[in-house]
Formats: C-alpha cells, structure tokens, sequence
C-alpha cells in the first residue's frame, strides 16, 4: 500500500524543511506532524528525545507513511541511529526513517574554503556532538566549532525572534562562536527552527561568513535518496496533498505555523502521549 512520506519536527521547525521539500518533489503526498505537547526537545535527555520521537515514527507508520523524514536536529542526533538499528528491525523492517544531519554533513565542505565551521544548535544537538562526529567521518580536515543557543528555540515559537530583544540572545552567542577561531568562514543552521532568525543572523555576522541553512540540502538529498531507493519511491503517494498534524492545540498551531510556512495551514490533532 502506498503512503504519504511523513515529516516531523518536535514543533515548527520543520515546516522550514517541508517547504523546501515540497518544493522540490511537489508531486508527493505530505504528512506533517508537530509534537508541539511536548516541544521543545532540546533540552531533554537521550532517553526522553528517544521515547518520544519513536512515539511519533508509530505514528507515522499507523497513517501509513512507509518513508520517515526527522525533520529535527535534536530528534536525528539524539533518537534516529537508536530507532534504525535497534527499533525499526522489530517493528517495521521494510519501513525507512530518515533524519537531516547526515545529508547536511555530506555537503559541508561545498560551503567553506577555511575549513573551519561553526554550527548553532540546540543544547541536545550540541552536546551529543554528532555534527563533529559525522563532519569527521567526511572531511577529518574540517574544523568545527559549536556553540548551544538554547533561547533561540523559545525566542522563535513565541513570535519574538524579529523584536530587538532577541538581539541580545543572538549576538552573545555568535560572538562565543566566533571568538573560538577568527577563520570560522561558514555558519551552519543546525536547528531547523534556525533560518527564521536568518535576517538577525546577517544582521550580526561578518560578511564574509557563509550561512547554510538545511532545507534546502535536505530535500535534495532526499530526491537522490528516492533515485537511488525505486522501491522506497514506489511506495510514496503521489496526489500533491499536504496534511499537518499536532499533539498540542490545533488552533495555537494554526496560528504560529503560518509564521514558519508563510501560507494559511489547517492542522488536525494526533493523539499521541
Ligand atoms: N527544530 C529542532 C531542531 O532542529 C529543535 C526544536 C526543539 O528544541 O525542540 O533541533
């Protein structure tokens, strides 16, 4: 049976990927689900990201998406290899779930020419050190920097992000980027929440420094991913439809995912606790 290709993010973050996704591969079916109960994820532990995060993939596979895009930092570095290895064998062999770091880590060295990388993260991201880990996989010869920006996530889901308090949050914790190396020549969004503070971010970062958000990357990855997997794409819906789901109000989500998608979205609630 065909299915549509489920995304997800802890909230509205991801919306940021789907939009690039859609644009990409518009001719698919879209289930987007936003745990926004239980966001944001940043902050909590491996277990907790884990538990979570395979609830949501449940999820998923009861709506019938076979292909699983975590479109979620925190969610790809805390629960993702844990899912695919040890969860996916026993509860859904054939099924795939995706996440974002290690198309973003693939491509990273198309951005710097110092090499030397600063990433911006969630606490979650930061300290599970899987960007470092992945880069080096790749490139050994990249250098990377990283910094935690745990109040850019809440600055953004309470629609403050482009008031002048956020000012203060955004460039104390680009300078504690920057001063860790003066040839930091690329900043990698490594939050999918992130390219909504992108003008603040240009407004405080040298000109010089590149700055790489993911959605862009992740959707063409997953259309090689679709290439390269027919019966992975064979089992995609194609109908054009996108339906949003969240754990949390329907009407709060409606309202703030607009912000992140830039169009009127009308989301269902999922049961999910
Ligand atoms: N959008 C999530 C990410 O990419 C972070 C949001 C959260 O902290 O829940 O990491």
């Amino acid at each position: 049976m065909k299915g549509s290709i489920g995304v997800f993010d802890s909230g509205y973050g991801g919306l940021t990927v789907l939009k690039e996704i859609v644009k990409q591969l518009p001719e698919y079916s879209y289930l987007y689900l936003g745990d926004n109960a239980r966001a944001p994820y940043g902050s909590r532990s491996f277990d907790t990201v884990h538990q979570y995060t395979l609830q949501c993939v449940e999820w998923f596979f009861s709506q019938g998406c076979s292909l699983v895009i975590l479109a979620c930092n925190t969610a790809s570095a805390k629960a993702l290899r844990t899912i695919q290895q040890k969860d996916l064998p026993l509860i859904a062999p054939s099924n795939r779930v995706l996440g974002v770091i290690r198309p973003t880590t693939e491509v990273i060295d198309n951005y710097t020419h110092t090499n030397k990388v600063g990433i911006v993260g969630t606490t979650g991201t930061v300290s599970s050190g899987s960007y470092p880990i992945e880069i080096a996989k790749f490139y050994p010869d990249i250098k990377v920097f990283q910094e935690a920006c745990p109040m850019w996530v809440p600055l953004i889901e309470n629609n403050e992000y482009n008031n002048p308090g956020a000012d203060y949050f955004v460039q104390h914790h680009l300078q504690n980027l920057l001063k860790q190396d003066a040839d930091i020549d690329t900043l990698l969004l490594a939050c999918t929440h992130y390219p909504l503070l992108i003008d603040k971010l240009r407004q405080f970062t040298p000109d010089h420094i590149n700055i790489v958000s993911q959605g862009e990357i992740v959707a063409k990855s997953l259309v090689e991913y679709l290439k390269r997997h027919p019966e992975m794409e064979e089992r995609c819906l194609k109908t054009g439809a996108i339906d949003f789901y969240t754990t949390d109000s329907t009407t709060d989500f409606n309202n703030k995912a607009t912000i992140f998608w830039g169009d009127n979205v009308q989301s269902k609630y999922a049961d999910i606790r």
